[in-house]
């Protein structure tokens, strides 16, 4: 099992804009841009997650001295908007072929209801031959796969402890031209295994972060070490969202950085237990491993 020695994760889109450094753009959304040293010392970039709104990812970038001309690859943690919307705009910018990795079921119509019926798509906004006209190559698996030497696309999440995945009330889809309720089966995660053990990177986590750790360290035969994303514990009951806080301290989880959907109560929960460890993610924010 291969491992990454040198690991460098910089924020590019989330719900705050952070102030280390000035003119970022927040938006709701995540992006993660992800660089990787392999054990014979080569360099790989990684896009995790295209935010809605690429443009601010682009300029964000350029401001943190990131080229994103420079990535090797995209990897889309599942189909909401406020995930893949910015994928367009940056594949016309980035203007080369760039495979794009992410679960079969990513392109399945995803529709949110609201209470007074309205419906919206909530899913990716182009089509995928708009995006392969652009340069995106997709890769759609539901099988793990290691995208770069040591990090993992975790593919589709067993729900291991269905319990303790966030529900999706009015997330629908459409099956045998049927409205169904959307069981997001194509939210999935990364995986780097490092010398001290798995980074866990989730998206929006609706498959149930402590689903995706686990399965992380499943795939990579490492402990868990340090978790960074959105965790969906919005709109959760407290109990619940301390039982998942409980459980990721017990598998060895040792920090945490949250943010995008993670939720107020929930990354209070998560500071209470974690401590010093809990960090809250913003634009511009970065950690670096070792
Ligand atoms: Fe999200
Ligand atoms: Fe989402």
């Amino acid at each position: 099992m291969s491992t990454a020695s040198l690991v460098r994760l910089v924020v590019l889109a989330d719900d705050y804009a952070g102030y280390e450094t000035r003119n970022l753009l927040a938006q709701h959304g995540l992006s993660i841009y992800i660089e990787i040293m392999d054990e014979n010392s080569k360099i790989h970039k990684i896009l995790f997650d295209t935010g809605q709104y690429g443009e601010a990812i682009i300029h964000n970038a350029s401001l943190l001295g990131i080229n994103l001309s420079e990535i090797d690859s995209i990897v889309l943690s599942h189909n909401h908007y406020d995930h893949t919307g910015g994928l367009l705009s940056i594949l016309k910018y980035i203007k080369k072929k760039i495979p794009v990795i992410a679960h079969p079921d990513i392109f399945k119509p995803s529709i949110y209801i609201s209470k007074n019926n309205i419906r919206l798509n909530i899913g990716l906004p182009h089509t995928k031959r708009e995006y392969e006209e652009q340069g995106a190559y997709f890769i759609l698996v539901k099988n793990p796969i290691e995208i770069a030497p040591g990090v993992y696309f975790l593919g589709e999440i067993n729900r291991y402890y269905p319990e303790l995945a966030p529900v999706l009330e009015s997330n629908y889809t459409i099956e045998n031209y049927e409205l169904v309720k959307h069981k997001l089966l194509d939210d999935t995660g990364l995986a780097i295994n490092t010398e001290k053990g798995v980074i866990v990177i989730g998206g929006c986590s609706h498959s149930g972060i402590v689903n995706i750790v686990e399965q992380a360290s499943k795939i990579t035969g490492s402990k868990p070490y340090s978790l960074i994303g959105g965790f969906h514990l919005l709109s959760m009951e407290r109990e619940k969202i301390e039982t998942i806080v409980e459980k990721l301290y017990s598998m060895g989880v040792e920090e945490v950085h949250a943010g995008h959907c993670t939720g107020f109560l929930g990354e209070l929960l998560l500071m209470n237990t974690f401590g010093e460890k809990f960090k809250k993610i913003h634009v511009g924010y970065s950690t670096t491993y070792p």
